[in-house]
């Protein structure tokens, strides 16, 4: 017989990885909900031209697209962006400011698998829109922040490496190079950490060796890894555009010093992220050990609602997925133990106190407490074994002798002791006994 197995790169969710997924969506949920964030979704199958000429050439190798049925050409989303960019931009004068939203969704990409990495996998998405100065990159990175430490990761475990490029563009414009120059020389600079010398091929391919002295300015601006030697670096420019941005930079920072997160921030000119579509301050939180491949990624994005057919709206945001992220959390122990367990346990003995009981277990379950019982008969015996193992505070004993008297024996699991409720009396003894009173 043929065995069918998940296409390669494609997740299977049994309970307890479902367990684990909840768990990082409700934390991430509820963290965005602390920030003020509203939440969304939209369709998983896309036009496949929102993506063309947008999100850059590595996504666009890598989608997921066909022909449908009615002759369009459709991907599944790779990533959310130019999706919530369309959302946004057709509502933009009616959505009150700042506009906050968040969401939790499942992306496509056609990668080469490693560990960390698949071909559908989860991502938290936060953007800010209208809102053209660092106000919103302060409120993001400190969500970003947040998003990690809610579930236990310290700075000992993570950081923020954080650019900009804006400083690049200016950068290689104060050096004499022009935009298409520009864009193959921030190609490098976003591959260089993974290549190397080798990282500028495709710039001397396109438009010859690149000067020595220019060379090594722009490996000595993107070895930057402080504010002060950032300042160093414009000072020696002479100032200008470069100088006047140092100004957005001192407020993100002071601001991260402020909230107490100056120690997850790091300045780092070495990232400028692969996406096309950033445009400013971009940022990439990595485990500090520097073995896994990055938690998230972001930055603004400020022409591309307008790209898409909106208004010109300025934007930032980031995405953290599920996969690295899980991997870090079981790495440092910090993925609890997911339980099933029962509140209560009824052990039940024949059918006549069978049908007593279901009044309680239905009642109970109403109540908001979960509630396990044998589906099938079971000797006593056998009933307490399964109520011990399952992990059950109380197990409530429907006995014939208990009955004939009206009531039911409650037993605490925990403390082994036992007493007995009337009938009438056991939903108000168990709501008792969970709010400790
Ligand atoms: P990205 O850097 O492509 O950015 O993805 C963000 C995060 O998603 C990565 O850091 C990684 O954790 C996770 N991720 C990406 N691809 C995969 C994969 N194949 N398997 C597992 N995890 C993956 C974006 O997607 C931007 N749209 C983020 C953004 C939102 N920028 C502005 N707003």
């Amino acid at each position: 017989m043929a065995t069918f197995q998940t296409l390669p790169g494609f997740r299977e969710f049994y309970p307890e990885d479902f367990a684990r997924r909840n768990h990082l969506f409700r934390l991430w949920r509820q963290t965005a909900n602390n920030f003020g964030f509203a939440e969304y979704d939209a369709p998983v199958l896309e036009p496949l031209d929102l993506y063309k000429a947008k999100s850059g050439d590595e996504i666009e190798g890598q989608l997921f697209s066909f022909t449908d049925k009615g002759g369009r050409e459709v991907a599944l989303r790779p990533e959310m962006t130019p999706t919530v960019c369309r959302l946004v931009g057709a509502r933009a004068s009616a959505l009150k400011r700042p506009i906050r939203w968040f969401s939790i969704a499942e992306f496509f990409r056609y990668e080469r698998m490693q560990k960390g990495r698949g071909r559908c996998f989860f991502q938290f998405n936060a953007d800010i829109f209208g809102e053209p100065g660092p106000e919103a990159e302060i409120e993001l990175v400190a969500l970003l922040v947040q998003c990690l430490c809610a579930f236990g990761l310290t700075e000992q475990d993570f950081y923020v490496r954080l650019s900009d490029r804006n400083l690049w563009f200016y950068y290689l414009e104060a050096l004499g190079l022009d935009e298409a120059r520009t864009r193959a020389v921030l190609g490098a600079v976003d591959r260089y950490e993974k290549y190397g010398d080798a990282a500028f091929a495709d710039y001397t391919a396109t438009f010859g060796p690149l000067d020595a002295a220019l060379r090594e300015k722009i490996l000595a601006f993107l070895g930057i890894k402080s504010l002060g030697a950032l300042e160093q670096a414009v000072a020696a420019c002479g100032g200008g555009k470069l100088a006047a941005r140092l100004a957005d930079w001192r407020k993100l920072l002071g601001a991260m010093e402020a909230m107490g997160l100056a120690k997850f921030v790091t300045v780092d000119l070495g990232v400028v992220r692969g996406l096309a579509y950033y445009t400013g301050f971009v940022f990439e939180a990595f485990d500090r050990k520097g073995e896994l491949r990055a938690l998230a990624g972001g930055g603004r994005y400020d022409d591309l609602v307008q790209k898409l057919g909106g208004p010109a709206l300025p934007a930032v945001g980031f995405a953290i997925g599920d996969m690295t992220f899980a991997l870090l959390l079981e790495q440092r122990g910090l993925l609890p133990q997911f339980s099933q367990a029962p509140d209560v346990y009824c052990v039940i003995g024949g059918a006549a106190e069978r049908l007593a009981a279901f009044g309680d277990i239905h009642a109970l379950r109403a109540a908001g407490y979960r509630v396990d019982y044998p589906l099938k008969e079971l000797a006593f015996g056998k009933q307490f074994k399964v109520a011990a193992e399952s992990g059950a505070k109380l197990a409530l004993i429907y006995g014939g002798d208990e009955l004939a008297r009206g009531v039911v024996k409650i037993r605490d699991l925990g403390l082994r002791t036992e007493i007995e409720a009337p009938r009438a009396q056991v939903v108000a003894h168990v709501r008792d006994f969970f709010s400790g009173s």
